[in-house]
């Protein structure tokens, strides 16, 4: 295994973009709507589909590196929050220069996956503050800007310091993770007391966890589970590790998975019109949002 810091640009940035990994979970959980209405159903992944290699490098980079220090180290690093301060909005500016350049045409930048969330929340009814969750949910990506390598941004997060589950995405590759082999974390507990609740569980680091510690003191707390845990699959499409589940995860579980196909099935190639929406988003933003972020 090579240490991380002497990682190639390669191992670093496996994907040709972080849509490379949502395409992948898109294919895995593809929308019951099209299936239901698309003539097109077999253009969705059956098992003989072979993922795209550079999906199965993401991965197994991802596997291999996200070990319990690996986490406590990116912890104490970003939730300083010592690194940018600046307003709300200059944020997503911020966030849309990780644009795409294998394919510009087909693909939208991030800004426009967080309104079309949004907006499809909104077009639903529900409270405000879930279309918020909608707007800030991949705001956490901006980790990659900060030089963090993909697998440390994006990708289905897991627990770390305890046994992995079969149905976290390509198992076999964490036996390339020294914990699978360090009695302190292969055990199905691990670190952790039965039940403790995933409050007191770390997941593998990625946008997930920035973004909740960013929002925590800003939004509800369905919301705040929303954020935190909405690329925990292996939970909410899984129903795995609910020997680490309190009763107030079990109650937070529905909030997850009704938001998880907004940010799935939301994707149009239509972008919202920004002039027309500003003023209802710079009002939401007013409510919930201090004037500015800090990363
Ligand atoms: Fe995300
Ligand atoms: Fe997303």
């Amino acid at each position: 295994m090579t240490p991380v810091n002497k990682l190639t640009e390669a191992e670093i940035n496996p994907l040709q973009s972080l849509d490379e990994w949502e395409d992948d979970v898109l294919e895995r959980y593809p929308d019951p709507e099209s299936i239901a209405t698309s003539k097109k159903t077999d253009e969705y992944r059956n098992y003989e589909t072979p993922v795209r290699d550079t999906v199965r490098e993401f991965y197994r980079l991802n596997h291999t590196y996200q070990t319990y220090e690996f986490v406590q180290e990116k912890r104490a690093n970003y939730l300083k929050f010592d690194k940018k301060e600046m307003p709300v909005w200059d944020a997503f500016q911020f966030l849309n220069q990780l644009v795409d350049d294998s394919d510009p045409d087909t693909d939208l930048d991030q800004f426009q996956h967080l309104l079309q969330t949004s907006e499809a929340i909104r077009a639903d009814g529900h409270p405000d503050w879930m279309v918020m969750v909608g707007l800030m949910h991949d705001m956490g990506k901006v980790l990659c800007l900060f030089g963090e390598p993909q697998w440390a941004v994006v990708g289905d997060t897991f627990p770390v310091g305890c046994g992995y589950s079969n149905k976290v995405v390509f198992p076999e590759f964490f036996a390339n993770n020294p914990d699978y082999s360090d009695s302190r974390y292969n055990t199905k507990l691990g670190v952790y007391k039965e039940g403790c609740g995933l409050r007191n569980v770390d997941m593998s680091w990625g946008h997930d966890e920035y973004v909740y510690q960013m929002m925590k003191d800003y939004l509800p707390e369905p919301a705040l589970y929303m954020l935190r845990y909405h690329s925990f699959y292996a939970w909410h499409r899984e129903g795995e590790y609910s020997y680490l589940l309190d009763d107030h995860d079990r109650e937070m579980l529905k909030w997850v998975k009704l938001f998880n196909p907004y940010d799935l099935y939301s994707k149009n190639p239509t972008p919202p019109d920004w002039n027309k929406l500003r003023p209802y988003y710079q009002e939401l933003a007013n409510k919930y949002l201090p004037e500015r972020l800090k990363f």
